[in-house]
């Protein structure tokens, strides 16, 4: 990863302190905080192999066990998902179903929350990345941050043969905008299927920039960011980054 995109202080709890154990269960999204003293009042919780019913008693993250399982991650996670197409990258449930449907209820539940780092429109599929760091997300989702984004794209038309060149210009406007898009790079596989790398996360950018070259995209699927890939990870899956990928990982 870049170095500039890391939070500048240590993340919170990078450090770890003792907290109580109320405390924990609730913000690992496992109970409300009421819910959460009667669980560990009738034995839920072990704090090094012992059961601890006091919710007060304050124990290190990696020392506590729920159920005899260990703790979920502690605040600083980022997940990297493959989107299937349908879902909606919001937190609000009237928008349809959601990309935090495919994560377990527990990890909808935690404090503070699971965001999705900058958007997939409902129709595109692919890689996108959550993470519930309000620092990084800041910084991912900043203007300012340039990180390339690789999409496969599927037209409903056959290409004219002047876009790569448009693309590539920096000067294509969009309807809307005041400045004109960043330079794109456009790699044509046949006449209407094609990737486009952007270095900038504008509204439905992928898309309007076709329609501002007269075409129509007919689907839209992220297969990288930054260095980052989906492998193996098949339609719906999910995986939590490991801080290792995260600091070798060119975002
Ligand atoms: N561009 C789009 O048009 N849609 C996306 O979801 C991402 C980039």
């Amino acid at each position: 990863m870049n170095l500039s995109v890391l939070p500048k202080k240590p993340m919170k709890n990078s450090t770890p302190s003792k907290q109580r154990l109320d405390q924990l269960l609730t913000s690992l999204g496992y109970a409300s905080r009421n819910e959460s003293k009667k669980l560990i009042a009738s034995g839920h919780v072990t704090v090094e192999g012992k059961q601890v019913k006091k919710s007060d008693f304050k124990a290190f993250h990696h020392d506590v066990q729920f159920n005899g399982e260990p703790l979920d991650p502690l605040q600083g996670i980022v997940i990297l998902m493959n989107k299937p197409v349908g879902l909606v990258c919001s937190h609000d449930d009237g928008e349809g179903q959601l990309v935090y449907d495919l994560l377990p209820t527990r990890w909808r539940n935690r404090d503070p929350k699971i965001s999705t780092i900058g958007r997939l429109d409902k129709e595109t599929s692919g890689l996108l990345l959550l993470t519930d760091d309000g620092q990084l997300l800041h910084r991912l989702t900043s203007p300012k941050y340039h990180v390339p984004k690789l999409y496969e794209v599927t037209l409903d038309r056959p290409l004219k043969g002047n876009e790569a060149e448009i693309f590539s210009a920096g000067s294509l406007m969009l309807n809307g905008e005041k400045t004109a898009c960043l330079p794109a790079k456009l790699s044509i596989i046949d006449e209407t299927h094609v990737t486009l790398e952007i270095t900038e996360g504008r509204y439905h950018q992928v898309r309007r920039m076709f329609a501002a070259v007269g075409n129509h995209v007919t689907a839209l699927h992220r297969t990288r960011i930054g260095n980052l890939t989906l492998g193996d990870l098949k339609v719906g899956e999910y995986r939590l980054l490991s801080l290792d990928e995260l600091l070798t990982v060119s975002l």
